[in-house]
């Protein structure tokens, strides 16, 4: 059918007789001759049809239109000097057709232009109604090109440098804990029955330790019902991955060269090496979050201690009742942000109002080094007081104080988001940058004020740290999170491996033995006959591939991804279904069917 891709050509085909196919990029009439550029997945490449040169070719060129189907042969010539195309890698030359094979026309109008020099914005809905053509767009097959090379990276490593086997494990399965709901299927043979399509495979690949099976992989679909975000889809893949016999240590020591070995190839980017390692407490004082993003500096500041005998109530009194005052502190923040966006009413304040604070403390160091606060704080807070802040946040004439009082968890919560919005107003964030760093030593549980109960931060799976077995409830768990440019592109922990251990941890969530028995008795039943140590990780490839493909939003990397409202536009699912069906899965709907 063909001899090269279009994006292949270059001088040293110069004098070739080549067949191409592809589509009508755009389609250009010089009165006289007409330059077809011919698009594949490869690039682009300019043919051109020349009426004295092949006159038949020249008649079939006027007819053809945009996003038209061909096959073209012709000859690869060198571009004349003043035509030459350095943006282009086919540039230096064109291809002069001889023979022009219509495959398929266009029968409707576009909806939108694919061509890859259009810069017309399409509204995401359309684009994703019609998915097809905008993955024909140039930067949507790149991305899926990348995805591609990344896991063709992953398993060239994986597979070939330290043996890990891909095994599927199932769709239909049961309900596995990941905390997200559950995505159901009801079972037609066994009625009243349902399967959970997995939230991830991670019992599964636990029990293929069990195996023996010692290092398993998967580029594994994983399905969470949970509000959908930029960076979260109801669908989504991981790289999934179990491994026997390694301590900590060697998994992430494996993990760095597998993470390094993704960016070498398919970025050429030369990792440092090892990862900047933050334990979870660390992360949480200096930023306020467990996914930190380090680009940029403006850490928290904690000065409890200091506002505990202050005069200004808030701090004290929120001190008095359990919680903290953390700084966070804003170099120039001075003259770059008002009192407008600070004070109540202001983008900032709402911002800080959205994560619970009650209000937003602030001083300002100006220019020439006198400090500037508003309200109570400025009556309440003594001279050395303040003059010991500045000196313990480091802050500079021209700084901002920002400040959050209350429980432990809000003002971490307020000033991370702060710090994040801040360092996107003052363009502080070097987007050039690439920081990868492990979070380790994450608590095991939290406390779930709704439900009332301890709750697992990673997984009930998760193995605590030895040294705090004996006091479970605040145990440190062995647990790791990569962390991205402030965002989780994997987590994962070494595993319980004996029931004794994971009977503890069931009944510190809460999980009666009935309970536990009901939906886990298999996998304790599993711990019974010889279990190995093991721990794992999985990755969120989409995740992954955005951040490389630079892009803001995971459905840009996704080739057929679900709206924020979890559809499909282009299939139109989810989808009512017909009685009989219904009726077959033993299912009734509470749903009264819309009036037609
Ligand atoms: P976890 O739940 O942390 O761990 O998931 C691993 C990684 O998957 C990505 N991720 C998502 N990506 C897109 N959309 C989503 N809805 C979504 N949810 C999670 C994140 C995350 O870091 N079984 C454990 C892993 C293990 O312990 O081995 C697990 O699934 O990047």
């Amino acid at each position: 059918m063909r001899t090269y891709y279009c994006g292949q050509l270059r001088s040293e085909h110069i004098g070739e007789t080549v067949t191409l196919c592809g589509w009508v990029d755009r389609r250009r009439d010089h009165g006289g001759v007409i330059f077809l550029d011919l698009r594949d997945r490869s690039g682009v490449v300019q043919i051109v049809s020349d009426p004295q040169r092949t006159p038949d070719s020249y008649k079939d060129a006027e007819t053809i239109r945009s996003e038209y189907v061909l096959r073209i042969t012709g000859r690869v010539s060198q571009r004349p000097s003043d035509s030459l195309n350095p943006n282009l890698p086919t540039g230096e030359i064109e291809v002069y057709v001889d023979r022009i094979e219509l495959l398929n026309a266009v029968h409707k109008l576009m909806p939108f232009q694919v061509s890859s020099g259009q810069t017309e914005v399409v509204r995401e809905e359309l684009r994703l109604k019609y998915r097809y053509l905008d993955l024909r767009r140039e930067r949507m097959s790149r991305n899926l090109q990348l995805r591609h090379q990344v896991v063709k990276a992953m398993r060239r490593f994986l597979e070939d440098e330290y043996g890990f086997m891909e095994i599927e494990t199932p769709m239909l399965t049961r309900s596995t804990p990941e905390g997200a709901r559950d995505y159901l299927v009801p079972s037609r043979v066994n009625p009243g029955e349902w399967y959970a399509l997995p939230q991830s495979p991670q019992l599964f690949k636990q029990l293929l330790m069990v195996s023996g099976l010692d290092r398993y992989y998967q580029i594994a679909r994983c399905f969470r019902d949970e509000d959908l975000r930029a960076d979260r889809q109801p669908e989504f893949t991981q790289l999934d991955m179990e491994m026997s016999f390694m301590s900590q240590e060697e998994i992430l020591e494996l993990n760095e060269s597998l993470v390094c070995h993704i960016f070498k190839t398919v970025k050429g980017i030369e990792l440092p090496r090892p990862f900047p390692r933050l334990t979870y407490a660390e992360a949480m004082s200096r930023y306020g979050t467990d996914r930190p993003d380090t680009r940029y500096g403006m850490e928290l500041v904690d000065v409890s201690d200091l506002m505990k005998e202050s005069g200004f109530k808030v701090f004290s009194g929120a001190i008095a009742a359990g919680g903290i005052v953390k700084v966070l502190p804003i170099p120039g923040g001075n003259s770059a942000i008002s009192n407008v966006r600070i004070k109540p009413g202001g983008d900032l304040f709402k911002e800080a109002a959205e994560a619970g604070a009650k209000g937003l403390a602030y001083i300002r160091v100006k220019d020439n080094g006198e400090i500037d606060t508003i309200g109570a704080i400025k009556d309440n807070l003594s001279a050395e007081h303040k003059q010991e802040l500045l000196s313990r946040t480091g802050a500079q004439s021209g700084d901002l104080l920002l400040f959050g009082a209350g429980d432990t968890a809000t003002v971490n919560k307020t000033l991370d988001r702060l710090r994040q919005s801040v360092a996107r107003l003052l363009g502080a964030i070097d987007e050039t940058k690439l920081n990868l760093l492990w979070v380790t030593d994450f608590p095991m549980f939290e406390w779930n004020a709704d439900e009332k109960r301890l709750e697992a931060i990673h997984h009930p799976f998760t193995a605590p740290n030895p040294e705090d077995i004996d006091d479970l409830k605040n145990a440190r768990a062995q647990a790791y999170d990569l962390v991205y440019n402030g965002l989780e592109i994997g987590g994962g922990s070494l595993r319980i491996y004996q029931r004794e251990v994971q009977e503890r941890v069931f009944e510190a969530i809460g999980l009666s033995t009935e309970e536990a028995y009901n939906k886990f008795g298999f996998l304790l039943e599993a711990f019974e006959y010889g279990t190995p140590p093991h721990g794992g990780i999985a990755y969120g490839l989409d995740r992954l591939v955005m951040l490389l493909a630079s892009e803001e939003s995971i459905r840009d990397v996704i080739a057929f991804p679900k709206t924020q409202q979890a559809r499909c536009l282009l299939t139109g699912a989810p989808a009512t279904i017909d009685g009989i069906q219904l009726k077959e899965l033993h299912v009734a709907s509470t749903v009264k069917p819309k009036q037609a």
